[in-house]
């Protein structure tokens, strides 16, 4: 979706944004009353559509409701009109929306928030649909933004960065696993990421072996595809300054190894990299709105399958830590892998916090749902900071707990810990593992995201599918805490 600033509109389709029961004192009477006798009211997420004769010319009129002007809500019910329009109009057979901001009263910001919402709502995956109909492809391509206050364009330069994050996220999650596994992955990294700043290297299996990351490793030798742990450099802010972490599991297919999974479903797990994705996106949103941080983004990415080679029910492994894992369940594979990548980001990166995100467990979803990620953190101020980003850019967290009593339940009789505890609190159990390789004094969070990269029905900014959870927050995470 091209976003273009013009003066006049040349498209036939016109949006007014309208705030709560204040229709626009300039519409034609009979618009006027066509939106009450509907009972269209400037409510969020409302939408009317009439026709005017204005200047010679039928025009198309939307209008999208915003709600009140100082709702705690806003900025969402402003991307939410944005986002309405476009998923009114994508495949209408317009071509090109005129928004006309010139009475709306909305500042610069305000506007980029609708751009974004309707940016964000028009992407879609179309790449292996060959015999979409007419009337079924994406006719919409260009947004007119007619009458923005100063500023707008400086504005949307940084939304528009992390739109193209959310997008690429949203591709990685939805291409699947035949397309995405750990070496395309990184090389797709590589393409979207030339010219753009962002440093990368690539650790391969024999550089894993040699530095002892057993963990990784058993749940990779099942599979045909290579393993891969991607490293994401972005060096924005003050030379010097220690880099903050983000960690991604990236399993670009689980189907469980030997603990195989049932059928029914399976496919979902192509998006079991979907913290890796969040982690990918995330690093290219900042590099394109020039974030003022040092970030590092880390995915450890791995094809968990069953093979004659595959790793057993009961083997031992070690760890780059030196600590040794029972792995009691094969498919408890995402702790696995997120141990070793942790362990070698301290060593070589001594990150001054870190945040990873992990597809990891089911029991988050019967948790919390698909309305919040989990948060678990070993570090107050971290944590407040992280729910605040949520809160502030939609992608939402709700905190868990960690506890001695919990740690104690994955002891292992034959090795250092085993990889899953009883069935009851099985999110906790798994962050508890993870925080076993987390060195004294690293303020650490986890958040389990198994509920929130994919989306059964359409969202206020996505269709159905990848939703892209994860980017918003990470970005908004380093603009109120890192760029302060
Ligand atoms: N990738 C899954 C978790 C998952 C399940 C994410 C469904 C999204 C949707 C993870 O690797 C897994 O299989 N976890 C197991 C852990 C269990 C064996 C302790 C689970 O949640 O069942
Ligand atoms: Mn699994
Ligand atoms: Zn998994």
């Amino acid at each position: 979706m091209k976003v273009e600033f013009v003066s006049a509109p040349q498209a036939r389709l016109v949006a007014s944004l309208v705030d709560q029961d204040a229709l626009p004192s300039g519409l034609e009477p009979v618009l006027a009353e066509a939106a009450r006798a509907s009972r269209f009211a400037g409510k969020p997420g409302q939408l009317f559509e009439g026709f005017a004769q204005r200047a010679d010319r039928l025009i198309r009129i939307a209008l999208a409701g915003i709600g009140e002007k100082n709702s705690r809500a806003r900025p969402a019910n402003l991307e939410k009109a944005g986002a309405g329009l476009v998923g009114k109009y994508l495949t209408s057979g317009e071509t090109a929306l005129a928004i006309d901001f010139t009475s709306s009263g909305l500042n610069a910001p305000e506007v980029a928030a609708v751009l974004l919402g309707a940016r964000l709502r028009a992407w879609r995956h179309d790449a292996y649909r060959t015999k979409l109909s007419e009337e079924q492809k994406p006719s919409l391509a260009r947004i007119e933004a007619v009458g923005v206050p100063a500023g707008t364009e400086t504005a949307w330069a940084g939304e528009a960065g992390l739109a193209a994050g959310v997008e690429f996220t949203r591709e990685l999650v939805t291409e699947p696993a035949n397309i995405i596994y750990p070496e395309s992955f990184v090389a797709r990294c590589q393409a979207r990421y030339a010219g753009t700043g962002l440093e990368v290297t690539v650790l391969d299996e024999a550089q894993m072996r040699e530095l002892g990351m057993g963990a990784l490793l058993g749940v990779s030798q099942g599979s045909v595809r290579a393993p891969a742990i991607l490293a994401i450099r972005w060096n924005g802010g003050a030379a010097g300054t220690k880099p903050t972490a983000f960690v991604g599991k990236g399993v670009t297919f689980d189907t469980g190894g030997i603990s195989l999974k049932p059928g029914a479903g399976m496919e979902d797990m192509k998006w079991d990299m979907g913290g890796a994705g969040a982690v990918a996106g995330a690093m290219l949103a900042l590099a394109l709105r020039g974030a003022k941080a040092n970030v590092i983004g880390i995915c450890g990415l791995v094809e968990n399958m069953p093979d004659g080679n595959a790793q057993r029910p009961g083997d031992v492994v070690t760890s780059m830590s030196g600590q040794t894992i029972e792995v009691i369940n094969t498919d408890a594979e995402g702790r696995l892998v997120l141990c070793d990548v942790l362990t070698w980001v301290q060593k070589v990166h001594a990150p001054s916090a870190i945040v990873d995100l992990a597809t990891l467990t089911g029991a988050m979803m019967i948790a919390l749902g698909q309305e919040h990620a989990g948060l678990f953190a070993n570090d107050d101020k971290l944590a407040d900071g992280l729910l605040a980003a949520g809160l502030a850019s939609g992608d939402k967290l709700w905190r868990m707990p960690l506890a001695p009593e919990y740690d104690k339940l994955i002891d292992s009789p034959i090795a250092d810990i085993k990889n899953v505890g009883p069935r009851y609190g099985g999110s906790i159990t798994a962050a508890q593992f993870i925080q076993r390789f987390i060195d004294k004094g690293i303020p650490w969070a986890h958040l389990d995201i198994a509920g929130m990269v994919w989306a059964d029905k359409p969202g206020a900014t996505w269709d159905k599918g990848a939703t892209g959870y994860g980017v918003r927050l990470l970005d908004r995470f380093v603009r109120d805490t890192l760029e302060g």
